[in-house]
């Protein structure tokens, strides 16, 4: 049992799940995460497990019941001495298409007392380099809707009990293909889109339940290199730089719906909202500032 915040996040073994896993591990909460490589997930986990020696927030922020949220100071962690705090990133191996992997994750979060997060952020591209929809192979369809579609949801049935009761928040991370036709990328696009459909429906069953289906922006990650397996990708930015605007949403709670973390960062950038600033420098999960963000929402 804990009294810190709990997340869940899928496919944290690297990239951005793993990126937002050491931030919130670092503000205080205990993360449970996965990832189909054991190895590399379990070292992925214990470089998460350490803190900034001398940070610049409290370590374990006071969080209420409800709406856990994670402190929202700048981030310069890497320029200070880390020490490991064991515990706060919780390892379990395995593909979140597997049904009794995804029990394992709930029963570890539930070992833990408490679900205020739960990210639906694993995914599976496709064949690379990417197939036109006249050739691409079902079976690798089949393959992406099972990874991108059905295990998410499949995983919400599990996890939305705890997440109700907590008044918790869930996400799902979406792209631009989702709603951009690209061309080839018509195994991959089409699954976020239906993910997306998927948030967008939740958010209206699930009142007690911030649903976001947040579209991170190209990152320069595996996946991506995937993506454009001839190109130098090193012009996109790391996940690290899409992490504050997430945690905003995390912290701010705006009304469900989709949001770009580009929008979210502009908000932040142009100082909209002073009400929202103090909320942020407060550290607090409130649900007032939605009216400020509502308008952003990508439908
Ligand atoms: N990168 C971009 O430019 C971009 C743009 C828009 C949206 N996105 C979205 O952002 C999210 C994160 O992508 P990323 O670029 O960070 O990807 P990434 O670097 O390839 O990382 C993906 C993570 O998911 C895990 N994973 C994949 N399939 C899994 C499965 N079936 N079960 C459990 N874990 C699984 C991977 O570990 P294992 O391989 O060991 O399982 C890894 O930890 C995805 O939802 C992606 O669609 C990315």
């Amino acid at each position: 049992m804990t009294n810190d915040p709990v997340a869940l996040i899928t496919g944290a073994s690297r990239g951005l799940g793993l990126a937002l896993a050491r931030a919130l591990a670092e503000r205080g909460w205990r993360v449970v995460v996965d990832g189909r490589d054991a190895t590399r997930l379990a070292a992925a986990a214990a470089s998460a497990n350490t803190v900034p020696s001398t940070p610049s927030v409290p370590e374990k922020p006071s969080v209420p019941d409800k709406a856990a949220a994670p402190e929202m100071a700048s981030d310069d962690a890497g320029l200070r001495q880390r020490h490991a705090v064991p515990g706060r990133v919780i390892p379990i191996a395995g593909d979140v298409t597997d049904a009794a992997h995804r029990r394992a994750l709930v029963d570890a979060a539930a070992r833990l007392g408490r679900l205020d997060l739960v990210v639906a952020n694993a995914s599976e591209l496709g064949p690379s380099p990417l197939p036109t929809l006249a050739g691409a192979p079902l079976d690798a369809v089949r393959a992406v809707y099972e990874t991108n579609v059905i295990a998410p949801l499949a995983l919400v049935q599990l996890v939305l009990p705890p997440l109700r009761a907590s008044g918790g928040t869930l996400l799902t991370i979406s792209s631009d293909a989702a709603v951009e036709a690209y061309p080839r990328w018509g195994v991959y696009g089409p699954s976020k889109a239906a993910l997306d459909h998927l948030a967008a429906i939740l958010a209206v069953e699930e009142p007690a339940v911030g649903v976001y289906a947040v579209d991170p922006g190209d990152m320069r990650t595996e996946m991506h290199q995937r993506a454009f397996p001839d190109e130098d990708i090193s012009d996109r930015p790391p996940p690290e730089e899409v992490v504050p605007a997430i945690l905003r949403l995390i912290a701010t709670r705006p009304a469900s719906g989709r949001y770009r973390a580009a929008d979210l960062a502009v908000d932040a950038a142009v100082g909209r909202g002073p009400d929202l600033a103090a909320d942020l420098a407060a550290g607090l999960a409130v649900d007032r500032p939605a009216d400020l963000l509502t308008a952003r929402a990508v439908r």
